[in-house]
């Protein structure tokens, strides 16, 4: 079906059969004896040479071929008389499926700074960099989906509109079919939802666990891979305000489980990608590798393959949140007074200690858990000591947190407490509060901002150039 991909033709041993190329043109070289283009299709990192005599074609029809435009070549698979590919293509004919205009396509043969890649966000997947962050997402996405499959997990499709504040954080996307210059009013003035779509409010979800929850507690193991939303107003290298989130459920998992497969988790997708993705990832290590040529020796980043192996191959450091905090203050910065903000036990982790524990303390992914009550959400279960919860994130080195999770609260009264002391109104999550009644069972889970994690296995410094088409504010456009 459809044309044999570039990826496969070079895998071929030549032998002069007749082959149909169809791909974007990267480059066309003129020379004396030979006319070379290198054509892709996106199947891998490698362009194809396909080599033409000089007179062969028309002035015509060579002028048409430029960086950028699309080609069908037929021709024959020979060895290749150059060096730095095995294969090669001798063209016999042609066809121009279409044009690039020379003076206006944006992307020339030279390297383009990754901010005015991201105005051209329509064309980057044709860059050497986003087509290699792009297969490379497709092997993780894989990845996951294979991870739980071959596990016992169900995907469960959670909903994407909901009504509920799954995080009750509040930083949601409202959901409307209302008249936004004529909204209907209630006797008090409020706006009457009553009206709207849905007969209620509704906004787009920030994660898909309370409904996961429902589903763990009928098929035991679940996981979700969807969209999520967040309307939070940061416009930082690690957020965005659509991404994708992973969230695996389980009953009868406590905390440690919990974390033992979250580790695993990461560990085996990552594996998975050094094993399937290692053209791109070469090409993203060497990528990275020129960018620190300019910088001081202290500065280099870690060739990116060895960072990889070393997650890998490393046992994550667990600690608690006090014992964290004990860390941090002991820590240099803190007695000298660098950290931007202050150290004491309560406080909501800034990302400067928590890559002073990464990336100083320990140079290893850590799990803290154990955190204050007052800073995590409702649902994590209660420590016996009555100050702490459950809660459990994996912070990476250059990312920071990469997995927010939790073991749940399973008893219905201390739940419905939590629920009344941070202002949920308990008629909103009736039926998420009904698994507690019916059956309840202890059980936890996580999310992995997928993001995060390809952002992570691919080397790259800013979100916005993993996914390929970023939400963040004051941007929507393609
Ligand atoms: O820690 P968070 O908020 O946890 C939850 O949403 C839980 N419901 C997960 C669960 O227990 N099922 O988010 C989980 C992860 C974070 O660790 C981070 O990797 C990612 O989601 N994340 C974001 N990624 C990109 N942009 C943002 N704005 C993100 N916010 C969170």
């Amino acid at each position: 079906m459809g044309p044999l991909q570039i990826k496969e033709l070079l895998q071929q041993t030549p032998d002069g059969q007749s082959v149909t190329l169809k791909g974007w043109v990267r480059t066309k070289r003129e020379s004396k004896n030979a006319i070379f283009i290198a054509l892709n299709d996106g199947s891998t990192i490698h362009n194809i040479q396909a080599v033409a005599a000089p007179g062969q074609f028309s002035a015509e029809l060579l002028l048409t071929v430029t960086t950028g435009s699309c080609l069908k070549i037929t021709g024959q698979l020979v060895e290749s008389q150059g060096s730095g590919q095995a294969v090669e293509v001798k063209i016999d004919d042609i066809f121009v499926y279409g044009t690039a205009d020379v003076d206006s396509y944006p992307l020339q043969p030279k390297r383009h700074s990754l901010e005015f890649l991201r105005e051209i966000a329509h064309l980057r997947p044709r860059t050497n960099t986003f087509s290699a962050i792009l297969r490379i997402r497709h092997a993780l996405a894989f990845a996951v989906h294979k991870y739980y499959n071959d596990r016992g997990f169900f995907y469960l499709h959670t909903p994407i509109i909901t009504a509920s504040d799954a995080e009750g954080a509040g930083e949601m996307f409202r959901v409307t079919t209302l008249d936004l210059d004529k909204l209907p009013r209630t006797d008090e003035g409020a706006i009457n939802f009553k009206e709207d779509f849905f007969g209620r409010e509704a906004n787009l979800t920030v994660s898909g666990q309370l409904e996961g929850e429902l589903g763990a507690m009928a098929l035991s193991k679940i996981y979700t891979f969807g969209p999520t939303f967040r309307a939070e107003n940061s416009n930082t290298t690690r957020h965005l305000a659509e991404f994708w989130m992973i969230e695996p459920e389980m009953a009868f998992f406590e905390l440690e489980d919990n974390m033992d497969l979250a580790e695993d988790f990461i560990k085996t997708v990552i594996t998975y990608a050094l094993e399937n993705c290692k053209d791109d990832l070469a090409f993203l290590e060497n990528r990275l590798a020129d960018e620190d040529k300019n910088k001081p020796q202290n500065e280099r980043s870690i060739p990116l393959l060895e960072k990889l192996n070393f997650v890998v191959e490393n046992a994550f450091e667990r600690l608690t949140y006090t014992e964290a905090i004990d860390i941090l203050l002991k820590s240099k910065p803190h007695k000298e007074k660098k950290f931007q903000y202050p150290v004491g036990w309560g406080i909501d982790l800034s990302s400067e200690h928590e890559r002073y524990l990464v990336e100083k303390h320990f140079k290893k992914p850590v799990i803290l858990t154990n955190y204050p009550r007052e800073i995590k959400s409702f649902y994590m279960k209660l420590d016996d000591d009555g100050k702490t919860v459950r809660a459990m994130d994996v912070l990476f080195p250059g990312i920071g947190e990469i997995i927010g999770g939790s073991q749940r609260e399973d008893n219905y009264e201390k739940l419905l407490e939590r629920v009344h002391e941070v202002g949920i109104d308990p008629e909103t999550i009736w039926w998420y509060l009904e698994t507690r009644k019916f059956g309840t069972a202890p059980h936890s889970g996580f999310g992995l901002g997928f993001e995060r994690l390809v952002l992570f296995v691919t080397g790259m410094g800013n979100i916005r150039d993993v996914i390929p088409f970023p939400r963040y504010p004051k941007s929507a456009e393609f």
